[in-house]
């Protein structure tokens, strides 16, 4: 199992799953005991290369959990394959480190964990725009460096949100419900850009904006933008919400920087990769009243050089989603995901996995990525 030390629970079990990271709470080890599976825990901090992973497969694997910090492509579900193993789930909603062509010709199920990060990630999202928007770092570094030597009129100006315009990248699950916070919270209206169109979020608005009305207070709106520049150009504030593939890697760029205005705040709790990092220190460099909150990183846990010199960024390590309800949840969750998929239960198939959380977790699989490609019912 190379020199990463592991941790054997129910040595007994009929299935053997290897988990490679230590997961919050002990539910999730009670779920996969429960159906029958011994269960090796790795208790490494360090990320596993590809290597270490495939030695501790040890030739019989039925079933993993792996990290989004992993490389989980044609190697890992080749070997887990071969292992005996049916059965993967990320711990994490995303899933872009798992190449999902590999693992669908491997015959393997790939789960994920979504509707358990959602308030958790888009409050997160919330306090990086104020922390931006206030400049809490800067002042939070000030004041314990013992530079506060009486209040100022001008000291650590920052920006007000209320009323402004929000710009949204992606409004899924997470997008919509930091815009909701923003809206009724400050009253901002928000202009989004996605694939889809967000009937529920823009009813939302509309409804919202006529309980406003009845206080008279002004109105909120809410519309889609086709146009990525223009809402770019448009918005006080930008937060990235978007899955990482290739039209969404370097969506923010020098040219797209470029058009936001000069005093804008961009917040990023999606994935790293979505914004040019080499290009971003260039832009806060330029224009210091240009604000940025960050939790991903585009060569992670790596930050680009200069990005931490920066007084205009808000820098915080990819922790958007840890609440220990959102980290025990979805640690529930990808070991139902497993336990499911080793005893045969049919897939969830509805986005509700609250159920999940209960004492009695349903008989089913909450979330995988590649079940149509694999034929796999409800
Ligand atoms: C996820 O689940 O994809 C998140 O990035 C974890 O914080």
């Amino acid at each position: 199992m190379g020199n990463a030390s592991w941790n054997v629970l129910n040595p007994k079990g009929k299935y053997r799953v290897i988990v490679t990271k230590t997961l919050p709470g002990s539910r999730w080890i009670d779920i996969l005991t429960a159906a029958d599976c011994r269960v090796d825990v790795c208790q490494e901090k360090s990320v596993l290369d590809v290597e270490t992973i495939r030695a501790a497969m040890v030739n019989r694997c039925h079933g993993a959990i792996g990290q989004l910090t992993e490389s989980w492509g044609e190697a890992l579900f080749t070997a887990l394959k071969a292992a005996g193993g049916t059965a993967y789930s990320n711990y994490a909603v995303g899933y872009n480190n798992v190449d999902l062509a590999a693992a669908t010709r491997a015959g393997i199920p790939v789960g994920n964990t979504p509707g358990v990060l959602t308030e958790t990630t888009a409050e997160m999202a919330v306090a990086l725009t104020f922390a931006a928007a206030r400049r809490l770092g800067e002042a939070e570094r000030f004041m314990r460096a013992g530079r506060y030597t009486g209040w100022l009129p001008d000291l650590f100006l920052g920006s007000l949100l209320n009323g402004k315009t929000l710009g949204i990248i992606g409004a899924g699950r997470i997008g919509a419900a930091y815009a909701r916070m923003m809206i009724q919270g400050h009253g901002m209206s928000v202009v989004y850009y996605d694939l889809d169109a967000n009937p529920e979020l823009e009813n939302f608005v509309s409804e919202f904006s006529k309980f406003r009305d009845t206080w008279g207070l002004r109105p909120v709106t809410c519309r889609r933008d086709a146009d990525l520049e223009a809402l770019l150009k448009a918005a006080d504030c930008v937060s990235i919400h978007t899955v990482l593939d290739d039209s969404t890697h370097h969506l923010i760029n020098a040219h797209t920087l470029g058009l936001m205005k000069t005093d804008a705040i961009l917040i990023n709790t999606s994935r790293g990769p979505v914004i040019d990092e080499a290009a971003l220190v260039d832009h806060c460099r330029n224009h210091p009243d240009f604000r940025v909150g960050l939790d991903v990183f585009e060569h992670e846990p790596a930050m680009a050089p200069g990005l931490a010199e920066l007084d205009n960024v808000i820098v915080v390590p990819h922790i958007a989603s840890a609440t220990r309800w959102t980290r025990e949840g979805m640690a529930i969750l990808a070991a139902c995901n497993v336990a499911g998929l080793l005893r045969g239960d049919p897939l969830w198939g509805k986005p509700d996995i609250e159920p999940f959380l209960g004492e009695h977790p349903p008989r089913a699989i909450p979330s995988i990525v590649n079940a149509e490609e694999l034929g796999l019912n409800t």
